[in-house]
Parts: C-alpha cells; structure tokens; sequence
C-alpha cells in the first residue's frame, strides 16, 4: 500500500535542502538563544506564545497600570520577520501599546477564538444511547501504527509542486467548509496554494485514498478534539472523504447540524461504513469553570488539574485526534490572574507557561488511564500563524503571500508548547503518535484566509481591517495533516494485515 512512486519529483520540489543544512550549523546558536529566552519568558510571565510578544507590559503592582508602554520583548524571539525572513518582511512595528486585551474584548473577534457552547446546548449535543453502543469492541491492535508514527520523520521535508494529483476535492464543491475557510468561494483568485503536496524526506507518504481510509474506519469512532484549528482539520477530513462518496447522501450529521463555528459538536455518520468522525470542541483540554466574586460578577477560571466535561464522550472513540495551543495566549489565559485552579484553590496569579504544562500533564494522565490498545490517539501540533506588521487585531497581515516561504528562520521555528509537549508525551504510558505539523506549517504563509475568511456579497469591499493568518483555506494545509492520519493508519495494516 506504501506508494513510492507518489514521492519521486525530486525536481519539482521548490529546494528547502539548503535551509536545513544550515540549520544544522545554526542549532546550537539556536538552542542557546531559545535557552535566554525561556528565561526571559520565565522571568517576565508573557505569553507561551512568541506570536503575541506584543501585549505583555509590566504592570505596576500598586496600581496595576503599565510602568511603561513598550514591550518588555520587543522583536518576536523567533518568528524575526524583519532580519531572517525577508518574505515576512516589512515593518513589523508593535501598533498594540496598552495592557493588551482588556477583559471586555470580544474574543469572537479573533480568527482564532470562537463563540463558547453553554452547558445547555452541550448536553443537548449528547448522542442516545441507541446509537452509541454498536461502536464498542471494535477496534484492533494499533500498535504498528503508532509504531510508524513515531518512527517515521514526517515533520522534516518539502512542499512539491503536484497540479496533477492536487487538490484532493475541489474548492466550492464541498458542503462542509465553513465560510470562514472558504476562501476561493470569497473571492480568492489565485490558487496556487491548493497545489503543493508535503514530502516527508524520511518515509514515502502513501497516496492519499479516501475509500481505502473509510474501509479502514468500518466499525469506528474516530474523533477530533480541539479548537478552531481542529474544526479547520475537521473539515478537511470530511472534505477529503465526501469526495470519494458515489451517494453522496450516504453521508449526513445525524442530528441534522450543518457546519457553523457556533457550534461546538458535529457527528458525521458514513452509512456505508458504519462509521463516525466526529468533532468536540474543547479550548484548552482540561476543565472551564465560573467563578464569582465578591461584586456578584461571574469570572472564567481554568482546572488544571481536572480534565474538560466533554471526556466522556473522548472514551466512546476508537481514533482521537487532540489539538490545544492556541486558547493559551489569549488574555486572561496568559495573565494568569485569578483564573487558574488546582483543587478548590484558584491562584492569584500563575504562570501561563507552567499552566500549559500542568494541564498537558493532566490531559496525558486522562489518556493513560482511560485509553487502551485497541486506541489510536494523535495530538496535532502547534499550527503556526504568519502575520507581519502586527497581529490579528492590530493590522497584522498575510494578504497578497502567493507561495510558501523557502528559506529563512521562521522555518525552524519551534515553540515551547511543542517542547512542553514532547516531554508529556514522554513520560506517558499510552504511546501517542505527535503528528509534529509545526514545521510543515512553517512554509505555508501563503495557505491563511488573509482577508478571504467572509463572503463579501454584493458591493461590499472585502474588509482588510483584520485579517486571518492562522487558520487555513480548504482545500490546504490541514488536508496534509489528514494524508498523516490516513499514513499512519496504513502503515498499521501493512504490518499486522
Ligand atoms: C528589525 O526591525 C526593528 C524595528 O522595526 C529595527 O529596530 C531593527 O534594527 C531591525 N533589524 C534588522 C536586522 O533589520
Ligand atoms: C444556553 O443555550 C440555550 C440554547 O441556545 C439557551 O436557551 C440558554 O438560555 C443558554 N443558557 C445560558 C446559561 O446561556
Ligand atoms: C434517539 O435516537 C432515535 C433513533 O435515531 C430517535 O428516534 C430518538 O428520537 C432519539 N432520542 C433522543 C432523545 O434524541
Ligand atoms: C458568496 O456566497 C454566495 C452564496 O452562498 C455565492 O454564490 C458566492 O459565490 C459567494 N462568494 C462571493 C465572493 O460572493
Ligand atoms: C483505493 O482504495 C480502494 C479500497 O481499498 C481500492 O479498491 C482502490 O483501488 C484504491 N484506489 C487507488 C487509486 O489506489
Ligand atoms: C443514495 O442514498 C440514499 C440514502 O441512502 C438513497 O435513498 C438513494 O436511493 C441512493 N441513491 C442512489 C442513486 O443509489
Ligand atoms: C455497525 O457495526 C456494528 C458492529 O460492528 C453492527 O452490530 C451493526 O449492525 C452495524 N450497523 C450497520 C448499519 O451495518
Ligand atoms: C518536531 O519537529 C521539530 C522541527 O520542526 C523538531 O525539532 C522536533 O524534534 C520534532 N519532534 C519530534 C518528537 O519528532
């Protein structure tokens, strides 16, 4: 099933050999810089997340206003637009001066950040028990698979040229993309970025075969859990296999949900293979809760040590999927005051970055005990953002990027969460296959909706006032992350059937 000839166009790859050469020369420089900057990081309490440097100021304690306006960090630590990467060029001058978010702003608004599902609307999501049971016992031995997984080097590579096989499923003829991803349907013209295939230089990933993926998940669960970024790999998925669907009909959300990012759990059904995918959306993997305080007003806080509301349903899976990153940067996620719980004990102020960790660590100790062998679990990783000359809300932009970047630093950029995740993942029982993207997503500047996230009907000009250079178009990026899913899933076959 492992197709080489899908991996012989040594020429057409745009070259990012030279790149990695020299990062091999750089690496210690790299290593050391990365180890200055954790302490900084560490010492200065700003975000896990270089992207958003900007909104950290320190606060003076007494009066809790900025003792001065400038970034403490000034130049992002490692995504350095203006001297390593001429493509994320430009001025990248910091247009964000106060505290940074205040708690009054519309998280909405963020491309990254989406509405929360209440309580309410989640137990009314749950699935009855009629339709749950005949998924038990399903599942075999997946052991060579994560085998593979983590054996094969598919974060190392190149993006090739493919117009021939690529995309997958043609833009605008899939009904399940949401209009936030849906770029050439909004007005994108150029298309470039739906035609490059990810070439793992270690092992030859197979050609991506939607049937032959639904006949490997007849009699199975399989599940995304995350944020925004995994509704955006969700939908690929469920792009990539409606393709191939003689009936199209034969494939349907059995509560009659259409795809909408108001909504917080979708479970497709594949008649013909008896078989779900399914997403869950959960910000941070461990538990939201409310607090309130003395003033009566209700305030968010976050368990670190309590795995999310929705594990139950994550047990019901045979192949999980889980993201989280990105909620992390957010602002009173990263400022950490009163918001952070462990116990009944909610820390005045804690650590964003140590939170992170205590989190995965609670995530990791949920897997090991509640998954068995007969389990595939996957956590995706960190999915990079390409905004230059500011952020999301302060005029951050990616519009006009055609290709993907060939050289430069922000290609080896790696950030602490992977590093913070790698070490779980370690130190877990349950072997979890990392599907390392980071690097992959590092190219694709060009891949972002930019301002192609709205349909724009009518007169109106496409708004550039805020743009978003974090999710991806579909057909794109994710749809990679998926022919990693559909590799590691015949990697397992090939050996044991
Ligand atoms: C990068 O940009 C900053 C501010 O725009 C500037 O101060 C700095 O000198 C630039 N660095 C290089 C290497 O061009
Ligand atoms: C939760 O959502 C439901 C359905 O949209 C709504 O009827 C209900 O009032 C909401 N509850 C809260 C606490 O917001
Ligand atoms: C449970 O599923 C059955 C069959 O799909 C359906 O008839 C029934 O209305 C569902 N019950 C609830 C409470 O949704
Ligand atoms: C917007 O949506 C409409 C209907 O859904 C569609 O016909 C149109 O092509 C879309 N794109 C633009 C740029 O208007
Ligand atoms: C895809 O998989 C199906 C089912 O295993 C198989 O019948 C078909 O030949 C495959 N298609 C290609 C192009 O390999
Ligand atoms: C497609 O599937 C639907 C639902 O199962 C069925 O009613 C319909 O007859 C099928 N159409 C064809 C052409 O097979
Ligand atoms: C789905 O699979 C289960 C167990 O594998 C089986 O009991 C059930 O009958 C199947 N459903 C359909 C519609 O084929
Ligand atoms: C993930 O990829 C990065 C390069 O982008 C690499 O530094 C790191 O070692 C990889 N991690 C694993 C576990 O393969």
């Amino acid at each position: 099933m492992l197709n080489n000839k899908t991996c012989q166009h040594p020429k057409m790859a745009t070259t990012t050999s030279l790149a990695t050469r020299t990062s091999q020369k750089t690496l210690p420089i790299i290593f050391s810089l990365s180890l200055f900057l954790i302490i900084i990081f560490i010492h200065t309490k700003p975000a896990l997340d270089s992207h958003f440097y900007y909104i950290y100021t320190q606060l003076d304690p007494n009066t809790n206003t900025p003792l001065n306006s400038k970034p403490i960090i000034q130049t992002p630590p490692i995504l350095e637009p203006n001297s390593t990467n001429q493509e994320l060029s430009n001025d990248n001058r910091i247009s964000k001066t106060g505290t940074g978010f205040d708690e009054s702003d519309t998280i909405d608004e963020n491309p990254v950040f989406e509405i929360k599902l209440n309580d309410t609307q989640l137990a009314n999501d749950e699935p009855n028990a009629s339709e749950t049971h005949f998924y038990e016992d399903k599942v075999e031995l997946v052991k060579k698979s994560v085998e593979w997984g983590r054996s094969c080097d598919m974060n190392n590579g190149k993006w090739v040229r493919d117009d021939e096989n690529y995309p997958i499923y043609r833009s605008g003829s899939c009904p399940f993309v949401d209009e936030a991803f849906d770029c050439n349907v909004n007005g994108r013209v150029d298309d470039d970025y739906m035609k490059w295939r990810w070439e793992p230089d270690a092992c030859h990933l197979p050609r991506f075969n939607a049937t032959d993926f639904l006949v490997r998940l007849t009699g199975k669960r399989l599940l995304l859990v995350g944020d925004s970024m995994n509704r955006n790999q969700y939908e690929s998925l469920l792009c990539l296999l409606y393709e191939s669907l003689p009936n199209k009909s034969k494939m349907y959300e059995i509560h009659g949900y259409k795809i909408s990012k108001g909504r917080g759990y979708f479970v497709f059904k594949f008649e013909d293979y008896n078989c779900t995918v399914e997403f869950l959306r959960s910000h941070f993997l461990v538990r939201e809760g409310i607090r309130k305080n003395a003033q009566g007003n209700s305030n968010p806080t976050l368990s670190m040590d309590v795995i999310d509301k929705s594990a139950g349903r994550w047990k019901k899976a045979d192949i999980l999927v889980f993201n989280t990153g990105h909620w992390w940067v957010h602002g009173k996620t990263s400022r950490g005051k009163n918001y952070f719980k462990e116990g009944d004990y909610i820390h005045p102020k804690f650590d964003a970055v140590e939170a992170f960790r205590r989190a995965m660590k609670t995530w990791g100790k949920w897997i090991d005990k509640n998954m068995n062998k007969e389990k595939l679990v996957f956590y995706r990783g960190y999915s990079s953002a390409h905004f230059r000359g500011g952020e999301w809300d302060s005029g951050g932009t990616c519009h006009g990027e055609k290709e993907p970047i060939k050289s430069g630093r922000i290609i080896d950029s790696y950030p602490l969460k992977m590093k913070i995740i790698e070490e779980v993942i370690q130190d877990m029982k349950f072997p979890v296959v990392l599907l390392n993207v980071t690097r992959l997503t590092n190219f694709r500047k060009d891949g972002h909706p930019s301002v192609y996230g709205k349909n724009v009907t009518g007169l109106k000009k496409v708004s550039t006032k805020r743009e978003d250079c974090s999710h991806w178009c579909l057909p794109g990026v994710p749809d990679a992350w998926n022919e990693l899913i559909y590799a590691t899933l015949v990697a397992q076959n090939k050996v044991t059937g």
